[in-house]
């Protein structure tokens, strides 16, 4: 059985189908913080905070847990600046916590959910999992502290892990109906989307100035769908007694805030009235991966490699949320 760490969550509980569509037994823990029950993807949930060590002795006591999906985490850039201690404490010590359940309960395999935050400003482009680590807000830099901390109970107690860096997750499951759903919403695509809609009236670009073509940030938009692939065969490899690794997650291309809505426009048809205003503390101009290393070693293939192809599916669940 798999437990999956805010399995309740966007990323989270697009893992859970494409892991159950595989055939592989579920078990979510989540606090509903930030998920949805109406997102699970199996009926055996937990509802567990992970500051709770003790409830969590029990979700391990319960199930036979074979190896870790880890989610559960705070993942607003701009809220990690404001408020800190909210991230190292949900994302440091509590992952901690799982850790130290897992060392206790002899489970040790882990898929982690790490980020391109990690990276910092680029030094060039496409980002390789060999750039320079760098993070430049406080989310970035917590997720870096736990590949580190992974590091360290690989050497010492054999904890093998895959740190899974993603680039920007976008898009819907559209045939489970289940998709992007965050409160407050702070991502461009949904933003985006929901400015087309007509429930907010217009989109506030962060900077236009930067050094890039149009002037807006560029970053690389992943399909949560392949996203979950990613998880699943990094899993796969963990299970067949891989040791430690890292992959970058993203399609290699890099799409402009103008563009999104740009292209937006065009799917749904309606006009997006957009604002520039200042740009937004921690926010690099350019942002896209170098993917190879997934593609070479987990066999790992994107299939959502057009950006219309991720807005329209997002659009779908737009239009069609249940929560
Ligand atoms: N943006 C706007 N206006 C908005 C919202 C976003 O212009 O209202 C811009 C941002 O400045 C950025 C781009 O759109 O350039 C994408 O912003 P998001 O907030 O959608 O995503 P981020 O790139 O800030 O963050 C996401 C994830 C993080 C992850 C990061 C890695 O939320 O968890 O990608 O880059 F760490």
């Amino acid at each position: 059985m798999i437990l999956i760490t805010g399995g309740a969550g966007y990323i989270g509980s697009h893992c859970t189908l494409d892991l159950t569509r595989a055939g592989y037994n579920c078990v979510v823990l989540d606090d509903l913080s930030e998920g949805h029950l109406e997102a699970l993807q199996t009926d055996n949930f937990c509802r567990v905070n992970l500051e709770d060590v003790d409830k969590l002795r029990e979700v391990f006591r319960k199930y036979p847990i074979e190896a870790v999906i880890h989610f559960a985490a705070s993942c607003y850039v701009g809220e990690s600046a404001i408020n800190p201690q909210k991230y190292y404490q949900n994302n440091v010590v509590n992952t901690l916590n799982l850790l130290q359940v897992m060392l206790e309960s002899n489970v040790k395999k882990i898929v982690f959910s790490s980020t391109c935050a990690a990276y910092g400003n680029p030094k060039y482009t496409p980002i390789d999992e060999n750039h320079p680590k760098n993070p430049i807000n406080t989310y970035g830099k917590t997720k870096l502290m736990i590949e580190n901390i992974l590091e360290d109970y690989d050497r010492a107690y054999g904890l093998k892990y895959m740190a899974l860096r993603y680039f920007n997750a976008a898009g819907a499951d559209n045939k489970a109906n289940i998709g992007e759903s965050h409160n407050p919403e702070t991502h461009l695509i949904p933003l985006v989307l929901e400015a087309a809609s007509g429930k907010r009236e217009l989109i506030k670009i962060f900077g236009d100035d930067y050094h890039t073509p149009d002037g807006t940030c560029i970053r690389d938009y992943i399909h949560v769908n392949d996203l979950s692939s990613a998880h699943r065969l990094a899993l796969d490899k963990l299970l067949n007694g891989a040791g430690s690794n890292f992959y970058n997650l993203g399609t290699g291309k890099g799409v402009s805030v103008k563009e999104i809505i740009d292209i937006s426009e065009k799917i749904t048809g309606k006009t997006v009235k957009s604002e520039i205003i200042h740009k937004r503390p921690g926010d690099p101009p350019l942002l896209f991966a170098d993917n190879k290393k997934a593609q070479l070693e987990l066999g790992w293939r994107p299939e959502y490699n057009k950006i219309d192809d991720i807005i329209s599916t997002a659009w779908y669940w737009e239009q069609n949320r249940r929560y």
